[in-house]
């Protein structure tokens, strides 16, 4: 195992009513006046955002509001965010919503007190070293947002999505109420499905040797998700099941899953190019971009796969040739991916096979390489688009 540091500051507020409480967390951590920023109007609908107005005021908390952060959240939110924020003395942002609403409120949060461009912090150029604090409501079980320092963004003018990270912006409290992901479109649930299992699988696959600990969280997420997920489709309101995904949810991406191990994440900067050009949802993209991946790299390392292929899917060893358990179990996560609703190729997600030197140009690492289990250049990553347009089940 590798030293690590592991900062994991948020209070998590979890169970049935908890939105309710949502001004009673921002008064402890310090908030009078918040920005009240969600999306494009499930929370509206769904009457959430009422309830949480009516919990802020009980606590005399300040309310400015800014909703419409759209799937795979734009610049040109955050930079309406900020000056709003600005104007009117915000000095907390709570987010209610799935990872865009609360990207977005990131995004907002350090820009703020920040005097240049905040996208200086998306491309590289500055590191975050303020923001305001954000609290979270959550709605949908995905992308972790809830519980990680990070925060991905898409500038409308030029289509790139980029993330960026720090301790400075994990969300102060999150409340995590199962109940309000049942309102969740069974194609939500399951792209929300399949990135917390992408979130693992990026852990999961490292070099570092001797990792049990961390190993065996990581299946103990995996082996949840694979239980729970087909429950909550067959039936939505299924609150047990709701409750062990959220949590899992979380835990798959505060990093305590992933502490003390090399990780990868190439399949979520290829995937992050296909949310960006086609504004698919994240883990519809990953769903297709995931397996291609394993399928390209499995031979890195046959024995972790043919491990989690037997751990996870149940599959016989064959000592004798253990890539074909390997293969078999690549083989299951993607007909698992299928059984839930999620594309399996590039037809079925809507992406086109002739964009693929427009991806690779967009991912942009020229000539060199990156990732942290298998290191891959610009034409590796052609074709594991390539195999991923072509994947069958
Ligand atoms: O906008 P509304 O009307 O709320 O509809 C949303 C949206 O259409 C809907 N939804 C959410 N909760 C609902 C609901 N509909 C009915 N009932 C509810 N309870 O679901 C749709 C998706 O919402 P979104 O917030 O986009 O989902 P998700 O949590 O998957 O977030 C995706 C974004 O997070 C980024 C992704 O790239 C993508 O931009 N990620 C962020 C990460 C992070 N900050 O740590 C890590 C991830 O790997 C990921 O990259
Ligand atoms: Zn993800």
């Amino acid at each position: 195992m590798n030293n690590f540091q592991f900062c994991s500051p948020t209070e998590f507020v979890f169970g049935r009513g908890t939105e309710n409480e949502a001004g009673i967390y921002v008064k402890k951590h310090g908030g009078t006046k918040v920005l009240l920023h969600y999306g494009g109007g499930s929370a509206v609908r769904s009457g959430l955002i009422d309830r949480v107005k009516q919990s802020l005021a009980a606590s005399g908390i300040g309310v400015v509001e800014l909703g419409g952060v759209k799937p795979n959240p734009r610049d040109t939110l955050v930079y309406q965010g900020i000056e709003l924020c600005r104007k009117e003395g915000v000095d907390f942002i709570l987010a209610v919503g799935g990872g865009s609403s609360i990207d977005s409120s990131k995004a907002i949060a350090m820009g703020v007190p920040y005097a240049g461009d905040f996208w200086d912090f998306y491309c590289g150029k500055a590191a975050i070293q303020a923001a305001l604090p954000v609290g979270t409501v959550l709605t949908i079980a995905a992308a972790g947002s809830e519980g990680s320092g990070d925060s991905v963004v898409t500038r409308e003018a030029d289509g790139l999505k980029r993330g960026t990270g720090s301790d400075l912006i994990r969300p102060r409290f999150s409340i995590l109420n199962p109940e309000l992901t049942c309102t969740l479109p069974a194609y939500q649930t399951a792209c929300g499905a399949t990135d917390i299992m992408a979130h693992v699988f990026e852990r999961y696959f490292t070099n570092t040797q001797e990792v049990e600990i961390t190993d065996r969280l990581c299946e103990a997420v995996l082996l949840t998700m694979v239980k729970e997920t087909p429950r909550v489709i067959a039936q939505p309101d299924l609150y047990e099941a709701r409750a062990n995904i959220m949590w899992a949810g979380t835990v798959a991406h505060t990093n305590l899953v992933g502490v003390g191990r090399e990780q990868d994440w190439n399949s979520h900067g290829i995937e992050h190019e296909l949310s960006a050009l086609y504004d698919c949802a994240h883990g519809a993209g990953l769903a297709v971009i995931m397996p291609a991946w394993m399928e390209f790299v499995y031979q890195h390392d046959v024995m972790r796969f043919a491990q989690i292929a037997v751990r996870l899917w149940g599959c016989q060893m064959n000592f004798a040739h253990p890539d074909v358990t390997a293969l078999e179990g690549i083989r299951c996560f993607r007909r698992f991916l299928h059984s839930i609703g999620m594309p399996v190729n590039f037809a079925e997600l809507g992406a086109k096979e002739e964009d693929i030197p427009k991806l690779v140009e967009k991912f942009g690492i020229g000539d060199g390489k990156t990732g942290g289990f298998v290191h891959l250049s610009a034409a590796d990553i052609a074709e594991i688009y390539r195999i991923a347009a072509h994947a069958a089940l």
